[in-house]
């Protein structure tokens, strides 16, 4: 009995440990490939999305569409879940499936204007965990990759994040371009009013896929968004995870791939830190707006 669990253990593992390298190994050349036609893009028109941020290219979506279409002649069972491919038929479910959460170019603000932060994300979700990421930068040439429980890499090198705990040394990433949006306007002013005074710097950097990566080979020491997608978070969560870091979800609870917001830190003492001040900036917007105080600063 008890030899028998164990061989089906084994059996397990082996199975699932050959398949997810299997996966990794077929689409990584393709993500890669993919990547770098962005090197040559010209003459490509930009179009606005719902959001005045949110732009999309045709590379956007002949990205995705080949690698759906490679990765489905390959397995026509998987699902997908892509970033361009939800605009119009809404985001599916995640089933126990093994779907493909995909995002053809994350950071397209950046990418039309030649700013070189923008990257190709992949991530494989099978029974809803979050089992491999694939981000890739061909701009920069940095291709960062983690299988579940195997490490993070960035061009095959493994990386871990910086260790930090202490925000008062930290350079903090804050997506702020949502402060547009009236619905997180004085979130983010209460908060930044409070953690300007504490961290060492700020960045926003317009890409949340490198802004994970970034943490998890320390080049940053926390980040955080809000308002995102899966295709967002299903790569770099894992790589960020898997280099050692911290994710929770950006009010501090547990981090969901299907409704994704996060905060990213070196460690989860320096999470607790952020957390903390942002708890205090959270309850005097509060209590404003009990008092119907717009913030002025
Ligand atoms: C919010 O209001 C409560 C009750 O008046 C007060 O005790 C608390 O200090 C206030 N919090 C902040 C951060 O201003």
């Amino acid at each position: 009995m008890w030899l028998g669990y164990k061989i089906c253990l084994f059996w397990v593992s082996f199975v699932m440990g050959e398949t997810i390298e299997e996966y990794f190994d077929f689409v990584l050349p393709l993500v890669k490939e993919a990547g770098k036609s962005l090197l040559t893009a010209a003459d490509y028109e930009v179009e606005t999305k719902q959001e005045i941020y949110d732009l999309v290219t045709v590379y956007d979506r002949k990205i995705e569409d080949v690698l759906i279409k490679n990765i489905k002649k390959k397995w026509p069972h998987h699902k997908f879940i892509g970033e361009e491919e939800s605009e119009v038929n809404g985001i599916s479910e995640l089933t126990d499936t093994p779907t493909w959460i995909i995002d053809p170019i994350d950071g397209t603000a950046n990418f039309v204007r030649n700013m070189k932060f923008s990257g190709v994300s992949v991530g494989l979700v099978i029974n809803k965990v979050q089992m491999m990421g694939i981000v890739y930068n061909p701009f920069l040439e940095e291709c960062f990759t983690a299988i579940k429980g195997k490490g993070a890499f960035l061009n095959g090198e493994e990386i871990k994040t910086n260790g930090q705990k202490d925000i008062q040394k930290s350079i903090f990433n804050y997506e702020l371009s949502l402060a547009r949006n009236p619905k997180y306007y004085e979130l983010y002013m209460y908060r930044l009013k409070y953690l300007m005074k504490e961290i060492l710097g700020i960045r926003s950097y317009g890409s949340s896929v490198m802004g994970l990566c970034y943490v998890a080979n320390g080049r940053l020491d926390a980040y955080q968004c809000d308002g995102l997608y899966p295709w967002d978070a299903a790569a770099g969560v894992l790589i960020v995870r898997e280099a050692g870091g911290y994710v929770c979800d950006s009010n501090g609870g547990e981090f969901h791939l299907m409704n994704p917001n996060f905060l990213a830190t070196s460690t989860k003492e320096l999470s607790d830190q952020f957390m903390a001040i942002e708890r205090t900036a959270d309850e005097e917007r509060e209590n404003a707006s009990n008092k119907n105080i717009k913030f002025s600063p």
